[in-house]
């Protein structure tokens, strides 16, 4: 491979994409410049962690590809496979789940949070998760992981772990750094704005699909949680504002304005205004999107060419790291 820095990310195929989605990873990464080594995922091994409905899976993965380039990224300048595709992955995680503690991994929040959300299946796959995303990061060498928020606990740990085995066996892996976008890092829920935005709300009010119809999207956007001062203010941390600020960033994250500039609009107007013009904003940005994935989504075989030619590229470039890491930990190769 060239010496091009290199990019990887991924999303789990486990419910439609939100809004939070786009706006957190995606859209980043279709601004990502040209001179980056960009491999994108969908990490369909992380999603049999809760339990799936296998004939959804499967058409779940193929439609993720089909946002990812309808949402701008462009399949003949970045590599696009499915996660268990490449069986590397698989194998580098057994490897590290032996360099990971179990304290590390009982601080996840990530784990905190669903397995008291799925009480009934505390599974070692939820438990080790974080290890199998560390495997997907660290068998690229990659140089920058672009996520939102929520993430960055899972790249800390990601980091931990790599240094951890480089110290016992010398520079193996790259040490990754995680990327934020500068707005959209953390999208709340639009009926709690103190939750992040989530596919897994059982509300479906909470959040934005991006296959939701463009009516359905301007409608839970004006019935959005807001407060009774009026004022359409960014006030960070405030917790009464939260409604407010969600809706600030969002609508600064689809337009590519600056909150304080957005914010002078509005001054002696109320909230209604306010959120007619974000619905309008996520709806033009949606709308060439949709069009653009139903067309793609009828291709499958168009789709399924994509996920091969990634594969085969994705096994070549991780093959080189896991071999120096079988032969680091004594295995015969
Ligand atoms: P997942 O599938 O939950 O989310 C995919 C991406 O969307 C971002 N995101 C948000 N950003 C802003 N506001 C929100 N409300 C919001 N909700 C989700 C996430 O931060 C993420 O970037 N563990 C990962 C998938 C994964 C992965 C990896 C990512 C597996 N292996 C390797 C990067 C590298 C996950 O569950 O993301």
């Amino acid at each position: 491979m060239d010496d091009k820095k290199i990019i990887f990310s991924g999303i789990q195929p486990s419910g439609t994409l939100t809004l939070g989605n786009y706006l957190g990873a995606i859209r980043q990464w279709v601004n990502l410049p040209k001179d980056y080594h960009c491999i994108y995922a969908m990490m369909d091994m992380h999603t049999i962690t809760v339990r799936q409905t296998p004939a959804e899976l499967r058409r779940r993965t193929l439609e993720l590809l089909a946002l990812y380039i309808a949402c701008g990224i462009n399949p003949d300048e970045n590599t696009f496979f499915i996660q268990s595709h490449n069986p590397n992955h698989a194998e580098l995680a057994w490897v590290l789940n032996c360099y990971t503690y179990m304290g590390e991994l009982q601080r996840m929040t990530q784990f905190k949070d669903k397995s008291s959300r799925h009480a009934e299946n505390i599974n070692a796959g939820l438990f080790t998760y974080p290890v199998l995303m560390a495997a997907d990061i660290l068998l690229y060498q990659t140089d920058y992981v672009p996520v939102g928020k929520d993430q960055m606990q899972h790249i800390e740990i990601c980091r931990d772990i790599a240094q951890r085995f480089n110290a016992v066996y010398g520079d193996v892996f790259k040490i990754p750094e995680g990327m934020l976008p500068k707005v959209g890092a953390n999208i709340m829920s639009l009926q709690e704005p103190t939750k992040k935005m989530s596919k897994s709300d059982p509300n479906p009010k909470a959040y934005i699909s991006m296959l939701d119809d463009m009516n359905v999207i301007a409608k839970k956007i004006k019935s959005a949680v807001t407060d009774s001062e009026g004022v359409v203010e960014y006030r960070e941390g405030d917790d009464t504002k939260a409604g407010i600020n969600n809706l600030l960033s969002i609508m600064s994250s689809v337009t590519g304005r600056e909150i304080d500039d957005i914010v002078k609009d509005y001054a002696g107007r109320g909230y209604g205004d306010f959120k007619a013009d974000v619905a309008e904003a996520v709806v033009e940005k949606m709308k060439p999107i949709r069009a653009e994935f139903d067309r793609l989504v009828a291709d499958k075989q168009y789709l399924l060419d994509i996920c091969k030619k990634g594969a085969e590229s994705a096994g070549r470039i991780s093959q080189r790291t896991l071999n120096k890491v079988y032969k680091k930990v004594g295995f015969v190769i």
